[in-house]
């Protein structure tokens, strides 16, 4: 495991574009593995930064993204599609139909999880994952368990989540119960997963996920286990390491 401590969320996003920009760089046909939330923002930022400047292209790569709310449609604001086209896909040269998200409107929620995990299967491992925390140490939507789940499924959140999540939502909106999201096995499949951190809140999942016993209480934790994670975070989440 590699460690990155930086001094700010700004330092924290170009660590971690400047990677993601160097695989691009060594193979255009990559695939990525992509997060939402606020904490990927300034990474794709920066992305898009290079992008425009000539630096990196999309054109070829593949993505697939963690999660999505259940019951949220592409033109919801608060979707995990919306915040990928508005964050990334819609200012960069990438191909939209190389992009995936799960469907959260699918009817048939079970047929959407074997409808995603072949997606996955289909594109192969992806060559970097980006993963962001919850407070309580989740990553995409695996809440704390008594186990890790290895598909994709649909997870019932926990009030923390839906509570650190509310900001996202208009006043008196309802934060959705339950998600569709890739399993701790696709996510453990990637060849590389980088974690990103800001900020205090997350300090103390960061340092039970790093430091702490292995387990699907603290879903986080079982990036212990991969032999190519880089964490990197800013000094505040950092700052128990
Ligand atoms: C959501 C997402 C996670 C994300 C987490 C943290 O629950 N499903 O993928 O890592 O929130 O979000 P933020 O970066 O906004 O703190």
């Amino acid at each position: 495991m590699i460690i990155y401590k930086e001094e700010s969320y700004e330092k924290m996003s170009e660590r971690a574009a400047e990677i993601i920009a160097s695989q691009l760089m060594m193979n255009e046909y990559s695939i990525l593995g992509l997060a939402t939330g606020s904490t990927p923002v300034g990474t794709y930022k920066k992305l898009i930064e290079m992008n425009k400047a000539g630096k990196i292209s999309f054109k070829n790569v593949k993505t697939v993204n963690l999660d999505e709310y259940h019951g949220l449609g592409p033109d919801h604001p608060c979707s995990y599609r919306f915040f990928m086209n508005d964050n990334l896909f819609n200012h960069v040269d990438i191909d939209k139909k190389n992009t995936n998200v799960p469907d959260g409107l699918a009817s048939d929620g079970e047929a959407e999880c074997k409808r995603y995990d072949e997606v996955i299967k289909s594109l192969g491992r992806a060559d970097i994952q980006i993963l962001g925390i919850g407070e309580n140490g989740h990553i995409a939507f695996n809440e704390p368990s008594d186990h890790f789940s290895v598909g994709t499924h649909i997870e019932n959140l926990t009030q923390s989540t839906m509570d650190a999540n509310k900001r996202f939502f208009e006043d008196g909106e309802k934060v959705p119960n339950s998600a569709f999201t890739m399993g701790i096995g696709g996510i453990m499949n990637a060849k590389c997963i980088i974690l990103l951190a800001n900020g205090e809140k997350k300090a103390k999942a960061v340092k039970d996920s790093i430091t702490g016993k292995v387990t699907p209480q603290v879903p986080a934790s079982v990036l212990q286990l991969h032999p190519n994670v880089i964490v990197i975070g800013d000094k505040d989440a950092m700052k128990f390491l």
